[in-house]
């Protein structure tokens, strides 16, 4: 049977990356994408044929939907030369940045760069993407917390993360006809290089996040690919149209 392969948007850091390692754990060969750290690309996929998995780093910036018709076209090439296949099983829209603005204070240029990046990109990305998705597939959308509690700063962001909830549930009703299960995850608080590596590296939001975290620390990159590979392991098809947190239990 062939090995599954999952394209995983924002893979060279963070939580796509983790997300990644954890699959590929799972017999999962890897399509990511990369925007500016062709570096951390490059190291991923040495890591993971490492492992004996196979992987793939394509150059993407999520916030310019006018290149993703050409982006489709190089991932069905890559599909063709590196794994002798048609389609991809798995499409994990995670890439994203943080931004920190108070509502009165978000400018034009902030909120067109957060819709961009947070919305409009994983809507026409997935759209693109779509013919080289297999029937009985899996998409995985990124929410976040904020989009459940509200932290002042984050109105803009979180109203985005908001939409792909909504735009999670429409998705997974209109593409049921091909059995393809579409779910969003939130995380909380997790310690990476995302908003400037804060809630890892500034000790007094580290001890807030851990104090209002049911579980008693912030969140680790393992949390949540150890989540993402478990939405898309076998025996989960039936989760379907669901925001589902994974946050340790903060601000219960
Ligand atoms: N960390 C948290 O606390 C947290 C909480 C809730 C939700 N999230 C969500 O989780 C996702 C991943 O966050 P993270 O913590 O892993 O962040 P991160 O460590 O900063 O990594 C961000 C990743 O996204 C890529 N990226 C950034 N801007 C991009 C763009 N315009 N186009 C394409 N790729 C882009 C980066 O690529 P380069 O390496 O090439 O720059 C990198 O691979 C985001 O959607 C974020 O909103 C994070």
């Amino acid at each position: 049977m062939n090995r599954k392969i999952a394209l995983i948007t924002g893979a060279s850091r963070g939580l796509g990356k983790n997300a990644a390692l954890h699959l590929v754990a799972q017999g999962v060969d890897i399509i990511g994408t990369y925007n500016s750290r062709a570096d951390e690309a490059q190291a991923l996929v040495a890591e993971i044929e490492s492992l004996g998995g196979r992987a793939a780093m394509l150059q993407l910036d999520v916030g310019q939907s006018e290149h993703f018709a050409a982006f489709a076209f190089e991932v069905a090439k890559v599909l063709r030369s590196q794994f002798d296949r048609e389609h991809f099983d798995f499409l994990i829209n995670n890439a994203g940045i943080g931004m920190h603005a108070n509502f009165v204070d978000t400018t034009v240029e902030q909120f067109d760069l957060l819709v961009n990046i947070h919305f409009k990109g994983p809507f026409f990305l997935t759209q693109n993407l779509l013919p080289l998705l297999n029937d009985g597939g899996r998409i995985i959308n990124v929410s976040s917390g904020l989009a459940r509690f509200s932290l002042p700063g984050y109105g803009a962001y979180a109203a985005m993360k908001g939409a792909m909830e909504v735009l999670t549930r429409y998705q997974a009703k209109e593409l049921g006809a091909r059995n393809i299960s579409v779910n969003i995850l939130a995380p909380g608080a997790i310690e990476t290089d995302f908003g400037g590596g804060t809630v890892r590296d500034n000790a007094e939001v580290n001890k807030m996040v851990a104090g209002n975290t049911a579980l008693g620390r912030a969140g680790r990159p393992d949390d949540i690919g150890a989540a993402i590979a478990l939405l898309v392991a076998p025996g989960s098809q039936w989760i379907n149209g669901q925001r589902i947190e994974a946050s340790g239990g903060m601000f219960l």
